[in-house]
Parts: C-alpha cells; sequence; structure tokens
C-alpha cells in the first residue's frame, strides 16, 4: 500500500504547528515567564530555541522525511540495532498522551461550567473539591471519579475522530483546530486591554529581573520548556515528516514551525498576564504570586480572573474551547506516533482499526488519573516523563544520528532539498552543543530527585515515577541486546 501523504504542505505545516502548540504554550510558557525573571527569561528561552529546539527539530524532519518511517523504522534505518528506541518513545508517548487527555476532560468539565460560570463562590474550593473531588493524599486513592472519567471518553472519542483516517482526517481537521485557538487568544487579548490594570499584567511580564540570569534552574527550564514546547523527543516530528515526499523542503518547515509556536507562546503571554494585571488591580493580589501558581494558573487562577469580568459566561466558553482547541492537535499528534510506528511494522492492518485500538489504550492507562488521587499522580508522572524520559530519548537521537549514522549525509539531504541552507554549525549543534548540554540538564535533575524526594511524595508513589523512566529504558537496552544476538547468531 502506498505511504499516506499530506494533502499539501500547508498541511503539514498546519499539523507540525498545532502539535507544538499546546497546553505548553498558554499555560507552562507564561508560568515559567513570570516564575523565572520576566523579560529576562526570554533570553535563554531565545537562545535554547536557536541553538538546541530548532536545530533538534531539523533534525527529526530530517529523519522522519529521508526515511519514510516513524519512529522505530526510521531508527532502525539509522542503525539495525536502534529499533528499541523506537520502543522507548512509544510507550512514552502512550503515558504522556494518557495524562495530556485527562487534563483536556478537565477543560471539558471547565467549558460545560461556563455556561452558569459555577466556580466563582470559590474557584480554588471548585478545582479541588466539585472537579477533582481530591483526595488528603496520594496514599488514598478514593475511588474513580466519574464525571472526570465520562469526560475522558468524550476527549478520547473526539481524538479519534481526528485520526481515524490518519493524514486525510487530521488534515482536514487542523485546517480548524489551528488558527481558532488563535483566533480565541485574539479575542480574549482585546478583551485584557479593554481592562483597568492590563498594563502592570503586561510589565510584570517583560520587566527584565536580571538576577534570574544566574540561576541554573531558570536555564535548566528554559531549555525544558523548548523541548516540552515544540514537541521533540517521542517522535511526533519523525512520523508527521514521513507523510512528506522525500524531496519536499525541511529547514524552512523547521524555522516556520518553531518561529510561530514561540510567536504564539509570546502572544499569549500578553494575554494570560493581561488579564492577570486585571485580576491584581480588582482583588489586591500581587502579581507574582499569580502568575507562579503553577498547574493551577489555568483552573483556579484564570477562571477566577474571568469571573470577575463582565459577561464572565462568553469569556469562560471562548477560554475553555480556546484550550481544547489547543490541546487536542497536541494529543492525537501523540497517537500519530503510536499509529505510525504499528502499521509500519504490520502494514495488513487497517488504520481506522489501530487507530481504534491505541485509543483504547489511552483511555485505560488515563483511568488512574481519573481517581480522586488523580492529581497527584499526574504531577508525578508528568515530572519524570518530562525530566527524564524527554531528554534521554532527544539524548539517543543525537547520539544515534549525529555519532553512529553520521550527521553529514543528513545535513546534505537537508541542503539538496531545501530553499534555505544549513550551516556546519548545525553539525556541531547535534554532535556536540545537544548532547552535552541535555546531559547537564539530566545531571541536575537527578541530583536534585536525589537529594530532595520530588513534591515531598512517599516513596512507593516516585517510584512509579521512576518505573515509567526505567521500565522504557530496560526494554530499549534488551531490544539493542536481543538485535545484536541476533546479528552474531546469523
Ligand atoms: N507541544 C505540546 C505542548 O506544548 C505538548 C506535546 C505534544 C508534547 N506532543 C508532545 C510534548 C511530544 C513532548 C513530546 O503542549
Amino acid at each position: 500500500m502506498a505511504r499516506q501523504r499530506w494533502a499539501s504542505r500547508t498541511v503539514f505545516l498546519l499539523a507540525a504547528v498545532g502539535s507544538a502548540v499546546g497546553l505548553g504554550n498558554v499555560w507552562r510558557f507564561p508560568y515559567l515567564a513570570g516564575k523565572y525573571g520576566g523579560g529576562a527569561f526570554l533570553i535563554p528561552y531565545l537562545i535554547a530555541l536557536i541553538i538546541v529546539g530548532t536545530p533538534m527539530l531539523i533534525l527529526e524532519f530530517v529523519v522522519g522525511q529521508k526515511m519514510q518511517q516513524g519512529a522505530i523504522g526510521s531508527f532502525r534505518k539509522l542503525h539495525p540495532y536502534a529499533g528499541g528506541l523506537g520502543i522507548f518513545t512509544m510507550i512514552s508517548s502512550l503515558v504522556i498522551v494518557s495524562y495530556y487527555a485527562v487534563v483536556m476532560a478537565w477543560s471539558v468539565i471547565y467549558f460545560l461550567a461556563s455556561f452558569g460560570v459555577q466556580w466563582s463562590d470559590n474557584p480554588k474550593n471548585y478545582f479541588n473539591n466539585s472537579v477533582l473531588q481530591i483526595s488528603d493524599g496520594v496514599n488514598n486513592l478514593g475511588g474513580i471519579n466519574w464525571s472526570i472519567l465520562l469526560c475522558l471518553t468524550v476527549v478520547w472519542i473526539l481524538i479519534y475522530f481526528c485520526i481515524w483516517q490518519g493524514t486525510k482526517s487530521v488534515g482536514k481537521v487542523v485546517l480548524y483546530s489551528v488558527p481558532l485557538p488563535v483566533v480565541l487568544l485574539g479575542l480574549l487579548l482585546l478583551r485584557a486591554i479593554t481592562l483597568p490594570g492590563f498594563l502592570d499584567g503586561w510589565r510584570a511580564y517583560l520587566n527584565p529581573v536580571w538576577s534570574a540570569l544566574v540561576d541554573p534552574e531558570v536555564w535548566t527550564s528554559a531549555f525544558s520548556q523548548i523541548f516540552f514546547t515544540l514537541s521533540l523527543g517521542f517522535g511526533v516530528m519523525i512520523t508527521y515528516s514521513s507523510y512528506k515526499q522525500e524531496d519536499d523542503d525541511i529547514a524552512r518547515d523547521a524555522w516556520s514551525t518553531a518561529i510561530i509556536n514561540s510567536a504564539i507562546s509570546l502572544f499569549a503571554g500578553f494575554v494570560v498576564f493581561g488579564i492577570l494585571g486585571y485580576m491584581a488591580s480588582q482583588t489586591d493580589t500581587p502579581l507574582k504570586e499569580l502568575a507562579a501558581s503553577g498547574p493551577g494558573l489555568a483552573f483556579v487562577v484564570f477562571p477566577e480572573a474571568l469571573s470577575l469580568m463582565p459577561l464572565p459566561w462568553l469569556f469562560s466558553i471562548l477560554f475553555f474551547v480556546m484550550l481544547l482547541s489547543l490541546g487536542i492537535d497536541s494529543a492525537f499528534s501523540i497517537v500519530e506516533v503510536l499509529n505510525g510506528a504499528i502499521l509500519d511494522q504490520h502494514k495488513h492492518l487497517k488504520l481506522s482499526v489501530v487507530s481504534f485500538w491505541v485509543c483504547i489504550a489511552g483511555f485505560i492507562a488515563g483511568i488512574i488519573y481519573t481517581t480522586r488521587a488523580g492529581l497527584y499522580f499526574l504531577d508525578i508522572t508528568d515530572h519524570f516523563l518530562t525530566n527524564y524520559n524527554l531528554i534521554l530519548a532527544a539524548i539517543f537521537q543525537v547520539i544515534l544520528a549525529g555519532w553512529i549514522y553520521g550527521v553529514e549525509p543528513l545535513r546534505r539531504h537537508i541542503n539538496q532539498v531545501s530553499d534555505w541552507r544549513v550551516g556546519k554549525w548545525w553539525n556541531i549543534s547535534i554532535k556536540y552543543v545537544i548532547p552535552i548540554i541535555l546531559t547537564c540538564l539530566l545531571a541536575t535533575q537527578l541530583s536534585k530527585d536525589i537529594n530532595t524526594p520530588y513534591g515531598g511524595y512517599p516513596v512507593w508513589a516516585l517510584g512509579i515515577g521512576w518505573a515509567i523512566v526505567l521500565i522504557p529504558l530496560m526494554l530499549f537496552l534488551l531490544c539493542l541486546l536481543n538485535d545484536w544476538r541476533r546479528n552474531i547468531e546469523v
């Protein structure tokens, strides 16, 4: 059967941008900027984007497009023993999408609650006690929260119908689901700049605190944010670019994706801080505190800010539709990694059937986060997955491509097909800069986690986190060993 293809180059670009632009842009980026030095955070962020993020994106694009295979197949073509790296990224993808979908399920609940602005009395209480019905600790599972499970089912049905025909249905969906959240962000921005206090919010956003630049944590956060926001490491961009023609442009698409994604992050920062500025002026809460509220930003602080506005229901609906339409293309891009890899290996299977079972698997894997201790598990999983699996997967990839396969043939391929040339600097970035920076990130995180157990969770709960890192890692090594042994035997 002929390989699936994108309907056009624009559709590919929309799909790649759709994957990159997600919760990471509206929620994670503004809160990191607020926490780590305001405008000064932009310096490590932009440096990370240029010297690490975009080169890595170019690498994923060229690997997928040149090899014309999903994650497992492409890695195998880079080296016959490297299929196990595909297993590592596939398991990690399944885990990430399983909880990403749960965050979307919360957004569905909030979308429904927007019609009556149900949280307006006490947003924090509403989130913890009405939506999550959170238990008193990770030790107490507290049973399944059925309304979250129901919304999770809805989210997975939506995801299924976006991907069930592969590039064909994805191509149709992204035409709407990528521009829509940007338009909604624009409307929210217009709302923000007509409210008192928005300028104070922008000041807090952009006012640089230069002393932040000497804090290593600011730098590590900027680098890991770039990896998260560009959907690198888990093979999303490899899979997507494998549906392009072998001789399509690479460099310009990679730079476009990276620039559009960061522009949307910066833009979202203006919206978030503008509205927080208004909220600070209404409630006497210091802006810094509001912005650095972490995971609570989207589901506690922001709903509260929305409820203070004139026409709160309207802007709440806009905000949560924005969040959902933003999240969905990131979520299904991860599912596509699994679909792509499975279909490469089993060509006789039907796309819609594989998609169905992958969605079922993702749904089942997410049930744990719908318990009343779900938020704790989500927090632990997110911590280990983004700080270890993501970074490890990226390190393995640059070693595989840069040192084992060789960067020069890849760079030659890019320059043969691209309008914009990629210079020798790219080889240096892939071979030296990225692996060194990522190893430093990994080492700092590891020493931090060993010295102070993350989030004060009990040992058994953190054990689950470590298992999420170590089980795929072990499977990777076993595959490697197996491939190697088989090769010796023949
Ligand atoms: N980039 C998405 C965001 O910013 C998240 C995401 C989608 C992702 N696919 C990924 C992160 C793959 C890491 C790996 O929300």
